[in-house]
């Protein structure tokens, strides 16, 4: 099976190329500008965003030569093995699929195709709250074989019956881990959004926020509201003409809802824990104190995440917050990590880190907007090809053996 990722023996062409620095540039070729500045977009002047890639520049993978490779039992040579286990399920590469709204924006396609893709490469499917696909679709396609798992934007307090409500639609249709985003309780200040004056939850010529339309709470709340219903041909036929539509009234206020301009308190969590039975994990964390909060909270995991740099100007790079916290907190839950992830060796570096996994973000939505289907797939088969082949060549048979000893600072040799 793991012929399949040595796609350099094959001589098919792909869909487009493996390269992975040029997957960015060729996607900006093809999205309209405000798809592009969505996609690419960050928080102020985009120093966060520069830091989460540069930072991993500043480790380097150490090699280590004539190491024994894993045998089958007929002595034949094996490949490292990938696999790992993640919040009590076993994952065959350490990547899962980052949460990222509105994907028909990218591609008419949208969430169905990155959730077929995820499915037939292995990978789990984070469906995010703010998708343009509903959760029970999502979870069609995701099939029986896909691992999903559900990203909530956490509606306030005085909604509780809503969140409820996601959370039973996502248990229901087989999510088995529920991800909540912190970080996000606001939207983050993106200039190029507003220089193009664009929201994508509210733009005119697409359905924006699907899971919202979709959810009887949801649309029990805002009949009750408005007066009058959600209307059904609108959403079958996309228009969200904000103001103008149901659907664009609907819109706004789910995005109302979801993005309150308010954060939630850790005592809150308490809510969650008794309204979910599955495993919990926390995005957006970027602090040692809020990791060990996250410990005394109960939850199971954390993912190391600033958001891409899309939430505010100025801070860290995700990756050098990532050893701190391991080290405080790596015993006692699962840390996962996101934030700049782009080829193998990014994500071998993390996991030598102390990243159980991590979530790989825009690099998939630039495979959806090249290639639908077909481009998420070979997007996620490039970047799991290449880190195969990264531990395989430093000899590390299994991640376990991934750890800091495989990598060291460049500046530390200086
Ligand atoms: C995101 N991200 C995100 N996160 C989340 O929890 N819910 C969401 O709906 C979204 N939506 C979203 C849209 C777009 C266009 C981007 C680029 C990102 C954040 C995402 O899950 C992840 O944290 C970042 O993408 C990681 O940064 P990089 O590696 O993509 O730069």
């Amino acid at each position: 099976e793991q012929s399949v990722f040595q796609a350099g023996l094959h001589s098919a062409r792909p869909p487009f190329t493996f390269q992975s620095d040029k997957w960015e540039p060729l996607a900006k070729e093809v999205l309209s500008a405000s798809s592009w500045g969505y996609i690419h977009g960050n928080a102020g002047a985009g120093s966060t965003y520069q830091k989460n890639l540069s930072a991993f520049a500043r480790y380097s993978i150490v090699p280590r030569r004539n190491m024994p490779s894993r045998q089958d039992k007929n002595g034949n040579p094996l490949f490292s093995d990938t696999s790992v286990t993640v919040l009590g399920e076993k994952l065959r590469f350490p990547v899962a699929i980052a949460p990222i709204g509105v994907q028909k924006i990218f591609n008419e396609a949208g969430e169905v195709a990155t959730a077929k893709a995820a499915a037939d490469v292995g990978v789990p499917y984070i469906l995010s709250t703010a998708s343009s696909t509903s959760i029970e679709d999502v979870a069609k396609v995701n099939g029986e074989r896909g691992q999903r798992w559900y990203q909530m934007y956490w509606p306030s307090n005085e909604h509780n019956d809503i969140t409820i409500s996601l959370m039973n639609r996502a248990k229901k249709s087989g999510y088995t881990a529920l991800f909540v985003t912190l970080d996000t309780f606001v939207l983050g200040w993106r200039p190029s959004d507003m220089d193009n004056g664009y929201n994508p939850f509210l733009h005119p010529d697409r359905i924006g926020v699907e899971i919202g339309f979709t959810d009887p709470v949801f649309r029990a709340h805002f009949k009750e509201k408005h007066g009058y219903e959600i209307d059904d041909t609108e959403r079958n036929q996309g228009v969200c003409a904000t103001g103008l539509t149901s659907l664009g009234e609907a819109a706004k206020e789910w995005t109302k809802i979801v993005f309150p301009g308010h954060p939630h308190t850790w005592e809150d969590l308490a809510f969650l824990r008794q309204n979910w039975d599955g495993p919990i994990v926390l995005k957006g964390i970027q602090s040692v104190a809020d990791a060990q909060r996250a410990v005394e909270a109960g939850v199971q995991g954390i993912v190391v995440s600033n958001h891409g740099g899309r939430q505010h100007d100025g801070g860290a790079s995700s990756l050098g917050m990532l050893p701190h916290i391991v080290k405080a907190v790596g015993g006692d839950l699962d840390v996962l990590f996101d934030s700049g992830i782009r080829c193998g060796a990014d994500i071998m570096k993390a996991v030598a880190l102390g990243a159980k996994c991590v979530l790989v973000g825009r690099p998939y939505a630039y495979g959806l907007a090249l290639g639908g289907e077909d481009g998420v797939k070979h997007v996620l088969r490039a970047m799991c090809g290449d880190l195969l082949m990264n531990m395989h060549l430093a000899g590390y048979r299994d991640l376990g053996e991934v750890n800091r000893d495989a990598i060291i600072k460049e500046e530390d040799l200086f």
